[in-house]
Formats: structure tokens, sequence, C-alpha cells
């Protein structure tokens, strides 16, 4: 079997064709959408994705604005850039790149994000409630890009294993829960560092999705003949033969297509998903003010 490729990009060009439309009727109704992007320190990577999600916004007519802040910024600085972030009722989004310099303590400041505006969908209060199973919050943006690119390729969940490599909060821990809960209905396990036996786990799941930060751990032995896989894994590899000295690996290994009946991949795969997702938050957020 060689798998079909999910391919995000086209996903992600028919959510933004859907944007456009809906930006048009914010725009009628005199609401602009508006999405602040705050970035501190000098993380090349970090800086990258934020470039590209300036860059969606002025693709879709959605107002940015985009605060970097130096890696010596005080917590306390940053703290008041989110309040007045906060207050400015022109603004409907705000985002803060993830990860924060190691002096910071990244969650505590992203409790203070207004929940309406948190367009990320990390705030406790957007959390919970897809702990309680309601999906009508912000949901976080990579999981809900999962979600919608398998729903777009007409991939059926109910009834199935689903397997979650990694807990984290930006991804593994929400994908959890948007498999399980209502309307998705997979069975859902996750799988994490201290998991005993994580291949045999994975090799009996219909569905897999990694997002556990290895490169290339995910091999072709630990994939049943016919899964799903999505690949969320984004990893730096040495690679003498390129310029750069590197190449992205994802953490899957490119021999599960052999395998796999459907496999987003990296590069070529979810990625631009995310950022498809985080436009859609931010207009539905401007879509509430406008109360459309
Ligand atoms: N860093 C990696 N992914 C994300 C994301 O989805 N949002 C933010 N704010 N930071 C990230």
């Amino acid at each position: 079997m060689v798998a079909q490729r999910l391919d995000g990009k086209a996903c992600a060009l028919s959510v933004e064709e859907e944007l456009h439309g809906r930006i048009s009727v914010c725009i009628a109704a005199g609401v602009k959408p508006h999405l602040a992007v705050v970035i501190v320190g000098d993380d090349p990577a970090s800086h990258v994705y934020v470039k590209s999600k300036v860059k969606a916004c002025e693709r879709l007519g959605i107002k940015s604005t985009h605060i970097e802040l130096p890696e010596a910024t005080g917590e306390d600085e940053v703290r008041a850039v989110i309040h007045r972030l906060n207050e400015d009722e022109t603004l409907h989004g705000i985002l803060v790149q993830s990860p924060l310099p190691k002096h910071m303590d990244e969650e505590a400041l992203t409790d203070l994000i207004h929940p309406a505006k948190d367009v990320d969908g990390f705030h406790p209060e957007n959390l919970g409630r897809l702990v309680q199973g309601r999906l009508d919050g912000m949901l976080p943006c990579t999981p809900s890009g999962v979600m919608r690119m398998l729903k777009w390729a007409g991939i059926e969940l109910s009834g199935k294993r689903a397997v979650v490599l990694g807990r984290s909060r930006i991804v593994g821990n929400p994908q959890a829960l948007l498999l399980g809960a209502k309307g998705a209905d997979a069975t859902v396990t996750v799988v994490h560092s201290r998991t005993k036996d994580a291949q045999s786990i994975c090799a009996q799941a219909d569905v897999v999705i990694a997002a556990i930060g290895r490169p290339e751990m995910v091999g072709v032995d630990w994939i049943k003949e016919g899964a799903v896989v999505v690949d969320v894994g984004i990893n730096r590899v040495e690679d003498s033969t390129r310029e750069r000295g590197w190449r992205l690996a994802g953490d899957v290994h490119p021999d599960v297509a052999q395998t796999a009946a459907w496999l987003s991949p990296v590069p070529g795969g979810v990625g631009p998903m995310t950022i498809a997702m985080l436009m859609e938050n931010t207009v539905r957020a401007a879509e509430h003010t406008a109360n459309l």
C-alpha cells in the first residue's frame, strides 16, 4: 500500500476561501478583524512562524499588530503589554508565541489573555470548555487543524481506535480531547514518555497522531496496514548533505507511507492548518464583537 497524502496546504486554502466571505461580512458590519502577535526573544524558528502568521493576515485582509520584544524583557513588561491588548476594543485576537524565554512563566502569562481574545485556545477557560465536551469556545489551532483536515479528507473517526503520541498543552492533550469528543467519537489512548510498549499500542491503532518531538521515532513496524497517520512533529536534524547543515524531520519515518492508507507527512502535511485555524479563530472573535 502507498499512502494517500493528507495535503494540509490544499485544506488550508479551502478554509481561507471560506474566511474571505466571513471577513467581508465583518467589514460590512463595521468590524475589521484584528490580531496581535507578541514574540519575545530571538528564537529563529518562532520568528519564521510569526512572520507566516502576519503574512496570512495580510493575504486575508485581517489587520495585524506585530509586537517584538527583546530576550531580556521583564515578565512585568509582557504582562503590561497583554493588559493593554486586552483593553484595546479594536483588537479581537491576542497570541503570545511559544516558547517564551526561560525566565518567564509562560502559563501564567497565557492566563492573562482575555478568554474571548485567546485565539490560541490555551486559556484555562477555553481548555476547560473543551474538557467539558463543549466545542464552541476557542479551540487550540494545531489539534483543531488536524480534525478539520481529517474531515475534509472524508476520514470517519467514529468507533475507531486513535492513539495520540504526546501529551503537551499545545497539541497532545487537546488533540486527545477532540478525537474523543461527541461528534468525532474515536476511542482514544494517549501514549507518552512513560508508556510501556508504546510501539505495540500504536500498532493496534486505526488513527495515529504523532506529536512527541522525536525525529522519525514512529517506524513502519509501529503502524497497522491501512491506518491513518498524522505527523505533527517538527524536528531539526543534522544533515551534512544540505547547504544549511540540517533538514526538517517529523516524528514519523517516511517509510510509514508504505503501510498507512493516509499520511500527513513532514513537510507537506498538516503544517499550514495551524495558521488557517488561527485565522478562523480571529474571524470568529471578530464576529462575536459584531454580533454576527
Ligand atoms: N508555538 C508552537 N505552536 C504554537 C501555537 O500554536 N501557538 C503559539 N502561541 N505558539 C506556538
